[in-house]
Order: C-alpha cells, then sequence, then structure tokens
C-alpha cells in the first residue's frame, strides 16, 4: 500500500544545495508499523513529509494505495492527505481553548458530516485511546500524555489508511510515551499502517520493523518484532 523506490529529496538554498535523503527503497503493507530511528539531520522528518504527501520527492517514486503521488497536482494532494493520513506531531498541536471533543471534531468540519455524526465519530475515537472520561477537558486541564492520546484521536476520527508520527513521546516520560504506543499497537492490530520516528529504542523496538537513517541513507532495516503471520496462514515476510 505504501511503495517508496529510490526516493531522493535536495533542498535547493542558494547556492548550495542539501541532499536531506539519497535514494531510499521500502514498502510496507497495511497493518504494519515501522519505526524511522536516526541522527539529528539524517533526513527523517523530511521523509515523513514526502510520506505525508506535504513535501514531494527530488528524485524517484513514491505510490500511495496504488496512486502514483507525483502525477498529482496540488489540490489532489491534499485530498488524498485529508482523507487518507493522520499526523501526530511531538508537541501536540492540540487547539487550546477547546475541549477535547472538539479538538477531535475539527478534522471532520469540512467532510460534510452532519454534526450528530461528526460527535459520535470524536466520541468512539476518544475511547479507542481511553479518554471517555476527560472529554470536556481543554489541554491545560489534561496530562501530557492524555493531550497526545487527544492528538491521536483526532489524527484516527476521519479513519485514515496511514498514520504518520514524528516524535509522538518526545514530550513525554516513559510510561506515557510506553501507552501511546500501546494505543499505536491497538491501531495497527485493526489494519492501520502506522510509521513512528522515535529516538527511542526501547519504544523503536515494539514496532514490526526499524529503519535506521543516516546521511539521507537508509544504513539499516531490521524486524525486531516481526508482524504475526495471519492465522490463514499467510507467508508473511
Ligand atoms: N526546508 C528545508 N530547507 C533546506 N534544508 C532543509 C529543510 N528541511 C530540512 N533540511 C535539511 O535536511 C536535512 C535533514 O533534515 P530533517 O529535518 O529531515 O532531519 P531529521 O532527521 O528529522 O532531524 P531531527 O532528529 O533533528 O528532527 C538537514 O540537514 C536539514 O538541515
Ligand atoms: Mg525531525
Amino acid at each position: 500500500m505504501i511503495s517508496v523506490e529510490d526516493v531522493g529529496r535536495t533542498y535547493l538554498m542558494g547556492p548550495s544545495r542539501v541532499e536531506a535523503l539519497r535514494g531510499v527503497t521500502f514498502s510496507l503493507a497495511p497493518g504494519d508499523f515501522l519505526a524511522i530511528c536516526g541522527p539529528s539531520g539524517s533526513g527523517k522528518s523530511t521523509l515523513m513529509n514526502i510520506l505525508g504527501c506535504l513535501d514531494r520527492p527530488t528524485t524517484g517514486r513514491y505510490v500511495l494505495e496504488g496512486v502514483e503521488v507525483d502525477s498529482l497536482d496540488d489540490d489532489a494532494l491534499a485530498t488524498l492527505r485529508n482523507g487518507r493520513i493522520g499526523f501526530v506531531f511531538q508537541t501536540f498541536n492540540l487547539l487550546p481553548r477547546m475541549t477535547a471533543l472538539r479538538n477531535v471534531e475539527l478534522p471532520m468540519i469540512y467532510g460534510g458530516l452532519p454534526r450528530e455524526d461528526r460527535r459520535r465519530r470524536a466520541l468512539e475515537a476518544l475511547a479507542a485511546v481511553g479518554l471517555e472520561g476527560r472529554i470536556t477537558h481543554c489541554p491545560s486541564e489534561l496530562s501530557g500524555g492524555e493531550q497526545q492520546r487527544v492528538a491521536v484521536a483526532r489524527a484516527l476520527v476521519n479513519r485514515p489508511a496511514i498514520i504518520l508520527a514524528d516524535e509522538p513521546t518526545g514530550n513525554l516520560d516513559s510510561r506515557a510515551g510506553q501507552d501511546i504506543v500501546a494505543v499505536f499497537h491497538r491501531l495497527v492490530d485493526s489494519g492501520v499502517t502506522l510509521i513512528m520516528v522515535t529516538h527511542n529504542s526501547r519504544l523503536a523496538e515494539q514496532a514490526h520493523r526499524v529503519i535506521h537513517l543516516e546521511d539521507g541513507r537508509m544504513v539499516s532495516d531490521s524486524a525486531p518484532h516481526p508482524r504475526p503471520l495471519p492465522p490463514s496462514g499467510g507467508e508473511g515476510k
């Protein structure tokens, strides 16, 4: 469902060039959980921006659910992004004066769903992250881990195929970070593809697969916690 083929991204800064990605290749199936690790400046966020259709590769191909992303104009790209991809950020990015429920309803405003459907879906998403008891709290009335779970619910509510999380546990203590990864595991079990950038190797090891980037290149690709084979006896990877 995701195919990244020899993707490169060069930033032109006046006379100088920054080769942020230099030929990255991998593919993922629905329900895969990928962690991306690597030192600062190795190209992790650059790759996430491309995967999230916020940016385009300079070289190579990116195919998302059978769609060659490069062939889309900006409007089509935005539609694909809004419909198929959910984002989780290190800094939560919640609106401070809105309740958890309103924050989670927000991405549905433009989808044309009736108000009561938006409410029902937001409540379901908050329940899915274990926050049914906090729906009327504003961000300042929630712990960091709870705020991040609201952000995960917000990412879920348009039923994305993929969730992209760039350092989602970077501002959390290890317990709250672990809770977020547990929520991610439940999502991947339901078929969502999850891609998480992290500096925390203990959290990365819980993904099905870990890719290390260094200087824009993939230097390792391992499966510390391989995805279980489907009960039908598929061949797996
Ligand atoms: N918009 C941009 N214009 C020019 N150069 C950029 C731009 N964004 C990133 N870069 C450069 O590309 C390289 C990769 O940056 P990127 O943000 O992908 O790193 P990262 O792996 O996410 O690092 P960190 O762990 O610090 O978040 C860096 O050298 C950075 O300076
Ligand atoms: Mg980054």
